[in-house]
């Protein structure tokens, strides 16, 4: 395209190393969605005739058409999507196409392409995430009455509703979801018509190319418009966070289920055996869920440095932006498929999880703050308990083995009114504090949880009902 200005043709090798088709070939719909904008608006300005427009229009819709079929060969000579589309264009329909790119430079045209590739994308994501809270949701309420031990250092700390466990990952899961949504609007602008940096001396109608697109406005600055990633950046730190959460639970996951705590059950058919343990059934799911993590941290990285001392403006570097944003939405669109059904199949055994809490000291907590509620100061109150726990692994008892005496003669301020406190259940009920471990908080929130979902889900159909319309 440029050999006017050249006396020798371009290396073989150069071609090979400079090529993007492999990475962006799978843009194609949205470069000739906004091909098809842009040139409707050359036509609106007077820079086409109408039939010119008419024809150009035909002649994209023709190629997206055998691209679709799987008739296009795109050519590596050609370098990217772009180019390959628009000369395939001037095939089919001579000098006309070649009118295409007037005004217009792959620098704005990339830029343009990949926001309404991600916009795409991101939609996806937020409908995936949506099923990860219905998910959650449901385990929640399904094991709002079940307690287990809640961790802290990995060691027993204090008894839990499991119901408020899932909670906690809807949480997480839920400032990811707020992550998504501002990844989102910073793609609510258009920066076609940017050209090369500059703007262009042809009287473009940047509102026009933006309203045809579903964009909410035209990028006020013409160099940053072509020079800045944030909007991939913000994706990426929404995706490493994301992938940070989901590799936390899953260790959860591996753990809870391992033969040590073994109180949480995960779905055969999630799980995978071994080629020579027959008793072995392995979390493959949630290890590899654990073990991509890197990958999608490493993707956001990748981006940073690459956009660390670039000059302004477009700089060839740009062209590896999209390596890594699309391994990383393969990975997380990969988690979230397998995330949402291996949560819905995930069982708390009740009876494994109360021994397991009977091994330990989880209560130990609630008599200090028995003993608060009759005056104590807390730290003698810490300090005493703690020695009773002592007392009791020296005498291997647990203390729901001791008696209304010995326990009088451990603490002689403990009366009779401290056993019916003693049960785990009763620990968790009586934590009623605000965002508290109790029933009653759990399914508060779990109620505000599910009218969260059903307003994000309206507000998601109606987005995507809206972008409909600017499908071109
Ligand atoms: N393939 C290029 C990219 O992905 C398109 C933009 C090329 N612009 C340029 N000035 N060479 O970034």
């Amino acid at each position: 395209m440029w050999q006017g200005r050249f006396k020798e043709d371009t290396a073989q090798v150069v071609l090979k190393f400079t090529q993007s088709l492999d990475v962006d070939w799978r843009l194609y719909e949205h470069d000739i969605r906004g091909s098809i904008a842009h040139v409707r608006m050359l036509g609106a300005v007077g820079l086409l005739k109408n039939d010119e427009v008419e024809q150009i229009e035909k002649g994209l819709g023709a190629v997206r058409e055998e691209i679709r079929r799987g008739d296009f060969q795109p050519s590596e000579r050609l370098e990217d999507v772009h180019m390959n589309i628009e000369s395939r264009l001037t095939e089919l329909l001579g000098p006309v196409g070649a009118k295409l790119h007037t005004g217009r430079s792959r620098n704005d045209q990339i830029a343009t392409t990949v926001r309404l590739y991600l916009r795409d994308c991101l939609l996806d994501l937020q409908e995936a995430l949506l099923a990860l809270f219905a998910a959650i949701l449901d385990r929640a309420e399904e094991h709002a009455d079940i307690v287990v031990s809640g961790y802290t250092h990995l060691q027993q700390a204090q008894p839990v509703s499991m119901g408020h466990y899932w909670m906690a990952w809807f949480e997480s899961f839920l400032r990811d979801y707020g992550r998504l949504e501002f990844a989102l609007s910073s793609l609510s602008e258009c920066p076609l018509g940017a050209g090369a940096l500059a703007g262009s001396t042809l009287p473009l109608d940047r509102e026009m190319t933006s309203r045809l697109l579903g964009f909410d406005r035209p990028t006020r600055n013409s160099m940053d418009s072509i020079a800045q990633r944030d909007y991939m950046a913000d994706y990426h730190h929404f995706a490493a966070l994301f992938a940070i959460h989901a590799s936390r639970l899953s260790e959860d996951l591996v753990i809870f289920s391992s033969q040590e705590f073994n109180w949480l059950k995960l779905p055969d058919s999630f799980c995978t055996g071994s080629s020579i343990m027959p008793q072995k059934k392995n979390p493959d799911v949630p290890e590899l869920i654990r073990g991509k993590t890197g990958q999608v941290v490493g993707h956001m990285l990748d981006l940073l440095i690459t956009m660390k001392g670039l000059p302004m403006t477009y700089d060839r570097d740009l062209q590896e932006d999209k390596r890594g944003l699309f391994a990383s939405l393969n990975t997380i669109g990969g988690v979230l498929e397998v995330l949402v059904p291996l949560i819905a199949g995930t069982d708390v055994d009740e009876a494994a999880a109360l021994a397991g809490l009977e091994r330990g000291f989880a209560l130990a907590t609630d008599v200090a703050e028995y003993l608060v509620r009759r005056g104590m100061p807390f730290r003698d109150a810490h300090w005493k308990v703690g020695r009773l726990v002592k007392y009791c692994i020296e005498t291997n008892r647990r203390f729901a083995d001791l008696s209304l005496p010995e326990w009088r003669e451990q603490l002689p301020e403990v009366d009779e009114d401290l056993l019916p406190l003693l049960t785990f259940r009763e620990s968790v009920e009586r934590r009623q504090t605000f965002g508290g471990a109790a029933f009653s908080q759990v399914r508060q929130r779990t109620a505000e949880g599910r009218a969260w979902l059903s307003w994000k889900t309206e507000n998601l159909t109606a987005t995507r009902k809206n972008l409909e319309e600017y499908v071109l």
